[in-house]
């Protein structure tokens, strides 16, 4: 069962996210090649070596697709735009065809009553940039801001909240320390360059928006509870130091322009010169603060090199993704980010869902929205200033590293003949959010 729409605050807002490699077809209207395709075509890297060359074709589908999330009863769509849909090379002359199309796609958001709400950067680095060293290299700062301005001075005045990055921790930690994601490094040095030069990048892009007037911009984090595996104090020490590396570093850089010192003692020889005096431009205030919060770690401590840490298998329930369904972490995630870092800022969770194997029935789905809207609930009732709550994912998508196999959405999208079908989840979330209801 879900809670009703009336059963949250007058205005919280419900959406559904997304992302632009993920469901647009990469491969059609002009875009650039991605670090994600070079990733994909080289072996072991991800299931079947499938990209997201076609996708859910959301790039010829779009209209289609918007009418589905409107008549959800959904308020916020949120997507992204693909940089090198918009700068081929990543920089240099744009693709007038890149453009349009997300001309076309945020006023469609509008004509159908949806807020857009964009990412202006969700993981498809330009190859180009790649070339040049990527998130290791500082200048991507300033290239990153130049596409904001290139793509904000043609949409920026019809978005409704702008992000400038979609989880920093998976650009820096997982695609530079642990190599899933890409370019697939397992490089210290790489790592601490890219989790500071992300946050950078977040700094010149809020800038550049400032000065062009867009409104409601923020930030987006994900977030994983680490609970110590065991009550021993190294158990403890090793969760500790999870806790710093994935959930304080990004909000306390943004928030507080401060790295935790637990995560700057294995980073910090390995940083990039004079970074202390990028935190004032990295921490300059945003709107509000976006969570993204999936699943919790069990974390112990291993004999290995920094950071000493190990993830063991706990014993919750778990979804396709193998990741443990615990609803208390984004209640207490909501409690500590508003306590300690957004501080009476709006907090959205901006995404959230499972991945299921079941293609049209699936109650585990709605179990597991409507066990962390609960959590939400909660939250809110204890004070926090949660404004909004987004699904993810409206479709059936490329799931990165594991391909088209684990399927988040809400619709079932069959990949051969790109049919749409709503799953009994949307039907309840439809349900749920009737505005009358
Ligand atoms: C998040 C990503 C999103 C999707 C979900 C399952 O980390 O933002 O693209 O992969 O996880």
């Amino acid at each position: 069962m879900l809670p009703a729409r009336a059963q949250f605050p007058q205005g919280f807002l419900f959406g559904t996210a997304t992302s632009a490699y993920q469901i647009e077809g990469h491969a059609f209207g002009g875009a650039g090649r991605t670090h994600w395709d070079d990733f994909a075509e080289t072996p072991g890297n991800v299931v079947r070596a499938e990209t997201g060359a076609r996708a859910c074709d959301h790039y010829h589908r779009w209209a289609e697709d918007l009418d589905l999330i409107a008549a959800a009863n959904l308020d916020v769509y949120r997507f992204s735009a693909s940089w090198a849909r918009v700068l081929p090379q990543g920089r240099g002359a744009p693709n007038p065809e890149g453009l349009d199309f997300y001309d076309r796609l945020v006023d469609g958001m509008v004509d159908r009553g949806l807020k857009p709400a964009l990412t202006l950067y969700h993981w498809e680095l330009p190859s180009a940039l790649a070339d040049l060293g990527g998130w290791r290299n500082r200048d991507i700062a300033g290239w990153f801001a130049d596409y904001t301005e290139v793509l904000m001075r043609r949409i920026g005045d019809r978005v409704w909240s702008t992000a400038p990055i979609n989880e920093p921790w998976c650009v820096g930690w997982l695609s530079h320390f642990l190599g899933i994601h890409a370019p697939g490094l397992r490089d210290i040095r790489a790592t601490a360059r890219a989790m500071h030069h992300v946050l950078l990048a977040h700094g010149r892009a809020i800038e550049v928006m400032r000065g062009l007037g867009v409104p409601n911009l923020g930030a987006v984090c994900n977030l994983e509870w680490a609970d110590p595996d065991g009550a021993s104090p190294e158990a403890a020490a090793a969760a500790a130091r999870y806790d710093a590396i994935y959930n304080r570093w990004f909000l306390g850089g943004i928030f507080h322009g401060e790295y935790p010192a637990l995560a700057l003692q294995g980073l910090g020889p390995h940083m990039p010169a004079n970074w202390q005096d990028d935190m004032a431009l990295i921490s300059a205030p945003v709107d509000w603060c976006g969570l993204n919060y999936y699943t919790r770690k069990l974390i112990a401590p291993d004999p290995g090199p920094w950071p000493h840490t190990a993830e063991v298998e706990g014993p919750l329930p778990r979804t396709q993704m193998g990741w443990e369904i615990f609803p208390e972490g984004l209640e207490w995630f909501l409690l500590r980010t508003q306590a300690e870092y957004s501080r009476g800022l709006p907090i959205f969770i901006t995404e959230n869902g499972m991945a299921s194997p079941s293609p049209f029935q699936d109650p585990e789905r709605t179990d597991y929205i409507g066990q962390h809207l609960a959590a939400v609930q909660r939250a809110i009732a204890q004070g926090a200033n949660v404004q909004g709550y987004y699904c993810w994912s409206m479709f059936d998508n490329y799931e990165w590293s594991l391909g088209y196999e684990k399927r988040f959405g809400l619709v079932h999208v069959d990949f051969d003949s790109l049919k749409r079908t709503p799953k009994a989840s949307y039907h309840a979330l439809t349900r749920a959010l009737a505005r009358n209801g």
